[in-house]
């Protein structure tokens, strides 16, 4: 499948990783890529910029977001939260249509301090603000419950865990479950949420997932289901 991803910062780039390591063409796509390119700072995670994980991680072709959206058959939100509409407006309607956007990102607004508050909550969220800005992309939300680690990689941690879909288009969680599968996911993991509104409990879950971080001093840990046997 050709991928696209919006986003340099650690997800995206450990997303392309995970999908180009299962055979994936993948693309990643910035808003000004010799501007990208320039970086030198790290993040305020500490990770390194962009220019220096792509010696170690050669063979990614950085472009434009437009560009990265036009390759694709199927796109990666991975950029932030509060800048999702305006990074996915920049791939535009005609390069979304019919195709499968995967949102990972988180709507997190850092503008007053630490822990960031969520931008939108309750009534809304991210996930559907995304699908009612470009109604002719079919979104799924997904991953955004764990660090970049663990999305590509669940054997990172021991014993079973889970990993959620929202989405109002069957057929698109159906090739969303698939990638997920090939990044080492076990159908069994995989929880259908429903429909897109149910991004808002998936997006609500953050304000724990960082008390958690917090707590634990490691973003290595995910959720797992535990429900009753049945009968
Ligand atoms: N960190 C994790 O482990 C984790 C786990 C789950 C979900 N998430 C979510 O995944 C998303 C990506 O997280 P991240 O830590 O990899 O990176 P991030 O720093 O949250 O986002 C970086 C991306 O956002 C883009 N961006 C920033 N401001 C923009 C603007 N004004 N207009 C358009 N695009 C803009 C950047 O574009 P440029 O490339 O042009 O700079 C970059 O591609 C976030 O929504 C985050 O909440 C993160």
């Amino acid at each position: 499948v050709r991928i696209g991803i919006l986003g340099t910062g650690i997800v995206g780039r450990t997303l392309g990783v995970g999908l180009r390591g299962a055979g994936h063409d993948v693309l990643i796509g910035t808003r000004d890529v010799a501007h990208t390119l320039a970086r030198t700072d790290r993040d305020a995670m500490g990770n390194p910029p962009y220019a220096e994980w792509q010696q170690s991680n050669p063979g990614f072709e950085l472009v434009p977001f437009a560009e990265a959206g036009a390759h694709a058959e199927l796109v990666v939100n991975a950029t932030a939260g509060e800048h999702s509409l305006e990074a996915i407006g920049a791939v535009g309607d005609a390069n979304l249509a019919g195709k499968v956007l995967v949102d990972v990102a988180n709507p997190l607004d850092f503008s007053h301090g630490m822990p960031p508050m969520l931008s939108v909550a309750n009534t809304d969220s991210l996930g559907e603000q995304i699908q009612r800005t470009f109604p002719d992309a079919r979104v799924v939300k997904t991953l955004n419950t764990m660090n970049a680690y663990v999305m590509i990689d669940p054997s990172h941690l021991p014993g079973r865990h889970n990993v959620f879909l929202a989405g109002d288009d069957a057929a698109a969680k159906g090739t969303v479950g698939d990638l997920l599968g090939e990044l080492g996911w076990p159908a069994e993991a995989i929880v259908d949420l429903g429909g897109i509104r149910s991004a808002r409990g998936l997006e609500m879950f953050l304000p724990f997932w960082l008390s958690l971080l917090m707590s634990m001093g490691t973003g290595a840990f995910n959720i797992a289901v535990v429900r009753a046997a049945t009968a």
